[in-house]
């Protein structure tokens, strides 16, 4: 008898499994698909709603943050099964075994709305590229993975997965080409719905001669891309002058904009520091494409210096687009992974770039190290989250309590941020005080180059603030004056500043 009972009670259990199993993939097929498909609806991705049975499936596949509401559904569906085949259910009417399942699915649709509406990222998963690759290389981007003066790092892509890239250069004004092979990584995206292989493109040029101009051109099938050029660091210190921009996440093609007038203006710019947020979905390629079709003519010949935003880390889900795209140092942070945090030196200038989105403290020993060893003149930093916030309840307490007193013992001069799309200056900050003069303490900034814009509140160390401004800025450095003004697409100055050293 007791036998008969157990295997009696094991088939049970098993038909409990299995009747588990098929409400919870039921539920989780139901719930995405239908909130995928009315959260798709208005959006510019026609294919959400012509695939939204074949997105519910990516939309449980792709993102982990899915899981949670995986769970919820997989305890859903065992009250589902434990009422319908154990409890009063089981002798229950039709009728209410009807309207209890109604009540289970109604229940799950409130879960997945709740996780759509918590995790924007999810919507639209399956996606489309405005700017799909071809067999022409495109998205061409100068970063620098060594040092400024020796060394460049040119990118792109193409739709030729099989061919390796050739780049050749020469210094301005000579006639031999130098060939270098790329070195070519494919990179399937499969939930793109078009343009799903592309392959990109690396070269790292080394042994260059400092303060030399060279042009280079990119080959494919067909020929050669159009000549470009860019300039190495000088060996000796010499005047310069950069760019710094805020955040373009939103409004690629306004910033696009912005950027060719900024490079028609000031094309002596040596290189453009970028404070992050560079899209608005990291983990999204498509984002990437128009960021890199906005950008085309600007860092084909102008270096782009990025720290990394919480959009490209796509809220700390996977920034693996942000560092395949954009070749960086390898010399920060342990703390942090590789090419997260990195620094330079250009000039009579150190450059230190960090990574707000992790840990300040992990950071803090390797930024003190970089600060402390530094001779340079000028010492600036650049990262995404300010530590001294344009609006109340943004302030980074972090940022504020491991770098910020760094800044201030190593007398760094400008600290470049972003994140709060608005323009702001501070007054020269030291020990959290406003001080009179530059020269005693480091100036916090925000910009925002794309479009989104946030209000902003009068802060006690606001110097100065606009809302709703693109914005780029230009830095001179002349041995011990810096001058930096803020323009505005057409070229107005909205903010100026100078800083002599004693
Ligand atoms: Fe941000």
């Amino acid at each position: 008898m007791t036998n008969n009972r157990s295997h009696g009670s094991r088939g049970r259990y098993l038909q409990d499994f299995v009747f588990t199993l098929l409400c919870f993939t039921a539920l989780v097929v139901l719930g995405t698909g239908v909130v995928a498909y009315l959260k798709g609806q208005g959006t510019d991705y026609e294919v959400v709603q012509q695939e939204f049975w074949g997105l519910a499936i990516w939309y449980v596949l792709d993102v982990h943050v899915v899981f949670g509401f995986l769970a919820a559904a997989a305890v859903l569906a065992y009250l589902i099964t434990r009422l319908l085949r154990r409890g009063a259910m089981n002798t229950a009417s039709p009728v209410k075994r009807v309207l209890a399942g109604l009540a289970a699915i109604i229940v799950s649709l409130l879960i997945a709305q709740w996780i759509v509406d918590q995790h924007p990222i999810l919507v639209d998963t399956i996606r489309a590229t405005d700017y799909p690759s071809s067999r022409v290389p495109d998205g061409i981007t100068l970063t620098w993975s060594g040092d400024p003066k020796t060394t460049q790092t040119v990118q792109w892509r193409t739709s030729d997965q099989a061919e390796t890239g050739v780049l050749r250069y020469r210094s301005a004004g000579t006639e031999a080409w130098t060939q270098v092979e790329s070195s070519v990584a494919p990179r399937l995206t499969e939930r793109l719905a078009n343009d799903q292989e592309i392959a990109r493109h690396t070269v790292e040029l080394n042994g260059l001669q400092p303060a030399t101009r060279y042009e280079y051109q990119v080959g494919f099938a067909f020929g050669w891309t159009a000549t470009h050029t860019f300039t190495t660091a000088p060996a000796d210190p010499v005047p310069f002058q950069f760019g710094y921009i805020g955040d373009s996440q939103e409004g690629l093609l306004d910033y696009g904009a912005l950027m060719e007038k900024a490079r028609e203006r000031f094309p002596q710019a040596a290189f453009w520091l970028h404070a992050g947020d560079l899209v608005n979905r990291g983990c999204d390629r498509d984002d990437w494409d128009l960021f890199f079709h906005a950008s085309r003519n600007v860092f084909s010949d102008y270096t782009l210096v990025p720290a990394i935003g919480n959009h490209d880390d796509c809220d700390v889900l996977d920034p693996r687009l942000y560092t395949d795209f954009l070749e960086l140092p390898k010399n920060g942070s342990d703390g942090v992974p590789q090419e997260h945090s990195y620094s330079y030196t250009y000039g009579e200038a150190l450059f230190v770039v960090l990574n707000s989105n992790l840990s300040a403290e992990a950071q803090a020993p390797w930024l003190e190290e970089t600060l402390k060893n530094s001779t340079a003149t000028w010492k600036f930093t650049l990262w995404h989250h300010p530590a001294y916030a344009s609006k109340e309840n943004r302030d980074n307490e972090e940022v504020r309590e491991y770098w910020v007193p760094l800044l201030d013992k190593y007398k760094v001069d400008i600290a470049f941020q972003g994140h709060d799309h608005a323009y702001m200056r501070t007054f020269p900050m030291r020990d959290n005080e406003i001080k009179e003069t530059p020269a005693e303490g480091t100036i916090y900034l925000v910009a925002v180059s794309g479009t989104k814009y946030y209000d902003q509140v009068d802060r006690d160390y606001m110097a100065v603030g606009f809302e709703e401004l693109s914005t780029y800025q230009i830095i001179d450095l002349e041995g011990k004056t810096l001058s930096y003004k803020a323009y505005d697409i057409d070229g107005k100055v909205v903010d100026e500043f100078t800083i002599e050293k004693p």
